[in-house]
């Protein structure tokens, strides 16, 4: 994408339009995840009861996958409900569920219309049937797109992928010396993805709550105060430039800073 194809969206002279123009195009991370939490805040700082927080979180939803798409991200990771999720009251999740099966048939047209690929990450067959019939016409009609990929993570935990991938090595027959992280990485539901360059986490919570553990690795993790129904382009453009700032080492240096000779 181009910093042309993003202004087409953005109101001219707009605070949004200043991050926009400092973004640089050459040096997008390829893969950001998002942990969206600060919703049932959101609701309380309102006197609202909390699904109105993940309904409000719907539009962050929608603006953030629009912006993501037209600044040319290549994958969209959202962490929109873990398998720790079922803990919360039945009401809320069912409200949840409805959500997602409102947004699907919501968005599913701009979705395809802007060739985005929608794809689940997670325990998706322990979802109810009504859920996974949904989920499965979002997938199969956006399945032939070839511009960015949208995961949902949906009773997703990091652990239990890494759970799954070794069962599914162990299913395989694969021989223990075989098995290497290459390997291993097409074993996960994000096989032939790249690693999120940028993992963003809004309400300003320090903790990466079982989501994508192993791919993680070398994440840059960039924190907001803000409550992700608050959540918009401003601030994905923050998270961008601010990682654009970064200085990736993966555990390496620099070469600017080996001296030279130097053992
Ligand atoms: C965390 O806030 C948020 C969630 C558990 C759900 C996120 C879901 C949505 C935004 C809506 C559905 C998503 C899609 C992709 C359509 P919290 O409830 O833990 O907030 P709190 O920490 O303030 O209580």
């Amino acid at each position: 994408m181009s910093l042309e194809q993003l202004l087409t969206s953005i109101p001219q002279g707009s605070p949004d339009e200043a991050l926009a123009r400092q973004v640089n195009f050459e040096q997008l991370p390829a893969h950001v995840a998002i942990i969206m939490d600060g919703n049932g805040r959101w609701a309380a700082q309102r006197h609202l009861p909390r699904v109105e927080g993940h309904r409000a979180g719907i539009d962050s939803v929608r603006d953030v996958v629009e912006t993501s798409a037209r600044l040319g991200i290549d994958v969209l990771t959202l962490y929109a409900f873990s398998i720790e999720n079922w803990k919360r009251p039945p009401a809320e999740v069912n409200t949840l569920m409805l959500l997602l099966k409102r947004y699907i048939r919501l968005e599913l047209d701009a979705i395809h219309g802007n060739n985005i690929k929608f794809r689940v990450i997670g325990r998706s067959e322990e979802l109810a049937p009504d859920v996974q019939d949904e989920l499965e016409v979002g997938i199969r009609h956006t399945a032939e797109n070839t511009g960015m990929l949208f995961n949902i993570a949906l009773n997703y935990g990091g652990r239990a992928e890494i759970v799954d991938a070794a069962r599914r090595a162990i299913a395989s027959g694969i021989a223990p010396e075989a098995l290497d992280e290459r390997r291993f990485s097409d074993l996960l539901y994000t096989a032939g993805q790249p690693d999120p360059d940028l993992l963003i986490r809004t309400s300003g919570e320090m903790r990466v709550s079982n989501f994508l553990l192993w791919q993680i690795a070398y994440s840059e993790i960039w924190v907001t105060e803000r409550l992700w129904p608050d959540f918009r382009r401003r601030d994905l453009l923050e998270a961008v430039l601010a990682y654009q700032k970064r200085d990736r080492r993966y555990g390496g240096i620099k070469p600017s800073r080996v001296v030279a000779g130097a053992k």
